[in-house]
């Protein structure tokens, strides 16, 4: 089913220490933004993509675009203060209300094509559908003295990721309210859930991770190198 991605790309990558927006940096000499970008460039079911940026990075963005030929992206547009205000710009820009949105953190460079496919095909009208990996560690509530208040129950846990996918109906009025009412939520399917949305959880990958700290960049070179490894067996 076709779709259209928002990639939000308008951070400051604080936690990556690299002295600038993490989306620049180079993994194995591409930059990371394109790295995302050319997931989506590549997949035939992808109609446009919608990238946000910082207001001062618009230009170094769009030379990217051209030196790697990414033909899809439709819109270039400043983002905000916060990730969802990000999402939200890049949710404007979107004239088409019929049809499937997707959002894909520009960090997150190994969502792979058939994981894309999986999702989208579960999104109906209503609802939306997030990719998720079961946690595997024991997670525990604490107070602010570190002290546990409680252990959540492991098999009803989920660590998720994006894309996550919507109707462009459904993800436009989650992001409405949330904007009206002043509620924030860490992810899109959040403001979803806050007005009553179905969310699927569909099983993904744990390769698929954010690029978030400066161990990342290793995890992601080791991603990298098994995966020419694969191709070449
Ligand atoms: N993002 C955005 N606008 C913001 C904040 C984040 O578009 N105001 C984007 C980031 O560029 C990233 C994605 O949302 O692709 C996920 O956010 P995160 O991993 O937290 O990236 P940063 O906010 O850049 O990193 P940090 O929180 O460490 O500063
Ligand atoms: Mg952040």
């Amino acid at each position: 089913m076709a779709y259209t991605v928002i990639v939000p790309a308008a951070g400051q990558g604080k936690r990556m220490n690299a002295g600038a927006n993490k989306q620049f940096l180079n993994i194995q000499a591409v930059p990371l933004i394109v790295r995302t970008l050319q997931i989506f460039e590549n997949d035939e079911a992808c109609q446009a993509m919608i990238v946000v940026a910082n207001k001062d990075e618009i230009i170094e963005m769009k030379r990217l675009f051209t030196d790697y030929g990414l033909s899809k992206v439709t819109a270039l547009v400043p983002g905000g203060q916060e990730r969802q205000e990000s999402v939200y710009a890049g949710l404007s820009e979107i004239k088409q209300t019929e049809g499937v949105v997707l959002v894909h953190d520009g960090a997150r460079p190994f969502v792979r094509p058939e994981e894309i496919r999986r999702l989208v095909a579960e999104v109906g009208e209503t609802q939306g559908a997030v990719l998720a990996t079961k946690v595997k560690d024991t997670i525990k509530k604490g107070s602010r003295e570190q002290i546990v208040t409680e252990t959540l129950a492991r098999d009803e846990l989920w660590a998720v990721q994006t894309p996550q996918a919507f109707s462009y109906k459904l993800l436009k009025k989650a992001h409405d309210v949330a904007k009206k009412k002043a509620f924030t939520g860490t992810d899109d399917a959040g403001l979803v859930e806050h007005i009553g949305g179905r969310v699927r959880l569909i099983p993904g990958n744990e390769e698929n991770i954010k690029l978030t700290t400066p161990y990342d960049i290793g995890i992601a070179e080791m991603i990298l190198e098994k995966r020419k490894e694969d191709e070449d067996e």
